[in-house]
């Protein structure tokens, strides 16, 4: 950042765990304002206490992603009270998984609801405000799933890969205004979404793998970082599959 650049303001979705939260504090650590984002404030109390102890600047924003109004007024606020928005990490995602036999339509609708129609909610109302400081980054975290498919998560990869459509769009609409938009689709990340998972699963997923490990948060934040750099204003449109290897997508 030179002198004359502002201190720009990001908002990180799902900040409270996980992928979100490394996301979160790596930002922090390069300087941005974030603005963290999840349903629970007591996790983001937390966060913030961690960021700031680290001589970073953040502050909370307790929401359900899945209701368009409170995303909405969340970003206006954010925009009255700082004054400016120049990156958005859509981050927050949830899973139900379940065979396509078997799935029922709310495990489908509310996948949609929170990793679909959430991002291009925040993505509708992060655009005039970017649009106006004449720069935006848009990062949308989606999943190496809708790149190419998993069992067992038909209702997860369509929303993922809507996702990627979504981001291809805004990345058309909003270029010509300094506005990026990329997916970032991790492969196998270590966090409590895939804890469950039994031990064999793991370790045939890592058998394909062409680097030999799981993924950790700060592997996500560290691509996270520079797609929402200053210096990345010639990438757009792209999806980004930070997964080990596993699919070469
Ligand atoms: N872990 C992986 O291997 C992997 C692989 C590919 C893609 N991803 C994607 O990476 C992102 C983060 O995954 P993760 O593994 O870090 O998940 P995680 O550990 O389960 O954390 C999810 C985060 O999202 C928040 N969240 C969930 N539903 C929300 C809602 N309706 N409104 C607001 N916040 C909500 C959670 O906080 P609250 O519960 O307090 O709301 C939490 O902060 C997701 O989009 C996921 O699909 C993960």
């Amino acid at each position: 950042m030179t002198n004359d650049t502002p201190q720009r303001v990001a908002i990180v979705t799902g900040a409270s765990r996980g992928i979100g939260r490394a996301i979160a504090t790596r930002l922090a650590s390069d300087g941005r304002h974030v603005v963290l984002v999840a349903r629970s404030e007591g996790p983001l109390a937390e966060v913030m206490a961690e960021i700031e102890k680290a001589g970073g600047s953040a502050s909370i924003a307790a929401l359900d992603v899945a209701d368009p109004a409170a995303i909405q007024e969340t970003i206006d606020t954010v925009v009255k009270d700082l004054g400016r928005l120049d990156i958005l990490v859509n981050n927050a995602g949830i899973t139900r998984d379940n065979l396509i036999l078997r799935m029922t339509d709310d495990e489908f609708i509310d996948v949609m609801r929170v990793n679909l129609t959430g991002v291009f909610a925040a993505c509708r109302a992060a655009a005039r405000p970017m649009m106006r400081g004449r720069f935006g980054r848009v990062v949308n975290i989606g999943s190496t799933s809708g790149v190419v498919g998993n069992s067992g998560q038909a209702n997860y990869a369509a929303a993922k890969a809507g996702v990627i459509g979504l981001t291809k769009t805004i990345a058309r609409e909003l270029g010509g205004k300094g506005i990026t938009a990329n997916v970032i689709a991790p492969g196998f990340i270590k966090t409590d979404m895939t804890a469950g998972l039994p031990d064999e699963v793991t370790k045939k997923v890592m058998e394909g793998m062409a680097v030999k490990r799981l993924g950790e948060p700060e592997d996500i934040a560290a691509a996270v970082a520079y797609v929402s750099s200053d210096e990345a204003g010639y990438l757009t449109g792209q999806t980004i599959c930070v997964d080990g290897g596993l699919t070469m997508a």
